[in-house]
């Protein structure tokens, strides 16, 4: 059976929030014990580096991330669970690509443009100011995670999909001029993995400061969903679900069967404070069991190194055998082989 490699990579720069749970974590998670699946799910800590000059921080993510994906039971026998950082051929090939992608299409990567824009907004009269060519060249470094195992899926956000059309370009052209080297990988906007609504009614994202962090202590888990704004319906009085924050969180940690129970509750004018309780219950008895084993993974940070070795010896046969092939496919070979 030929195995659909599916590729994901996780930027470390922050505590993962429920939000990255429900729409990316989760699913990822189901995904590593699907046989059919082959996947590759790895520490984009290269591309931390164009976001983000706090090492600490960098450091603190890398570690939080790796014990979040293992405590919630990512199945390291069938994923390749790794750091990008230890497969040094990804910044190899994305020097490869960087000389066969075309700059105006990177000028067109929407990250690039909205710098570019706030620049111009602001008066500025360097376009390109604060722009690193880190930051320009994001989407092919991304081309170069994904093109160097022959990903055939990548589960993406919208937003992300443009990065993918430019990954598919880049290796047609690189296969165009080199021959058939890279399998052009496909997007897939994850439709089950929804975005999970945030304390103020937007979009749960670290952006808008509005997260709830995944394994937060049960304490700090319940201050927070207190904190989640409701309108001012008195207890008794019916209430819509359409709109409503804690309905629409509820929902991503409940069965259909409970979702209807709830329905009916709001029907019936359950109080905003109940419901805050309703909804705290229901997501700490969902996350206690994980949220145990990430304290003790981060209390033996050797074990998820270990895994993470692991991860990398099993890139590593890949990528070093493939970086070989392209090597000699662009004619960089010692003299007289
Ligand atoms: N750019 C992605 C993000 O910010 C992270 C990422 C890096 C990635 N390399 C990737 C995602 C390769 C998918 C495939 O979310």
């Amino acid at each position: 059976m030929t195995k659909t490699i599916v590729l994901t990579g996780i930027t470390t720069t922050g505590t993962p929030h429920l939000g990255n749970y429900v729409g990316a974590i989760r699913p990822a998670i189901a995904a590593s014990k699907d046989p059919t699946v082959a996947p590759f799910y790895f520490l984009a800590d290269y591309h931390a580096l164009i976001k983000c000059q706090e090492p600490e921080r960098i450091r603190q993510s890398s570690l939080e991330i790796a014990a979040t994906w293992l405590a919630l039971g990512l199945d390291t026998a069938n994923a390749v669970f790794y750091r990008q950082s230890d497969v040094p051929e990804i910044l190899e090939l994305s020097w490869m690509l960087s000389c066969v992608a075309s700059k105006g299409l990177l000028n067109r990567a929407h990250a690039y443009k909205a710098a570019v824009a706030d620049n111009e907004q602001s008066g500025e009269n360097d376009a390109d100011k604060g722009i690193s060519l880190g930051l320009f060249g994001y989407p092919v470094l991304m081309a170069a995670d994904i093109l160097l195992f022959n990903v055939n899926k990548v589960p993406v956000g919208k937003d992300q999909v443009q990065h993918i059309e430019m990954a598919r370009d880049i290796a047609g052209r690189f296969n165009h001029i080199y021959g058939e080297h890279f399998v052009l990988p496909e997007a897939v906007i994850d439709e089950h993995g929804a975005t999970l609504t945030g304390l103020d009614g937007r979009k749960m994202s670290k952006s808008y400061n509005n997260t709830i962090p995944l394994f937060e202590p049960e304490k700090k888990l319940r201050k927070l969903i207190n904190k989640i704004k409701t309108n001012s319906l008195e207890p008794g009085e019916a209430k819509d679900t359409e709109g409503c924050a804690l309905f629409s969180i509820y929902k991503s940690f409940a069965t259909p069967a409970q979702v209807t129970e709830i329905r009916q509750r709001y029907a019936d004018g359950i109080a905003w404070g109940e419901m805050k309780q309703v909804l705290f219950e229901q997501i700490n008895e969902h996350i206690t069991p994980a949220r145990e084993r990430y304290e003790a993974l981060l209390n033996a940070p050797e074990h998820i190194e270990m895994q993470l070795q692991e991860g990398a010896e099993k890139a590593l046969a890949i990528s070093v055998p493939f970086m070989k092939e392209l090597r000699k496919a662009v004619g960089i070979a010692r003299i007289g082989t």
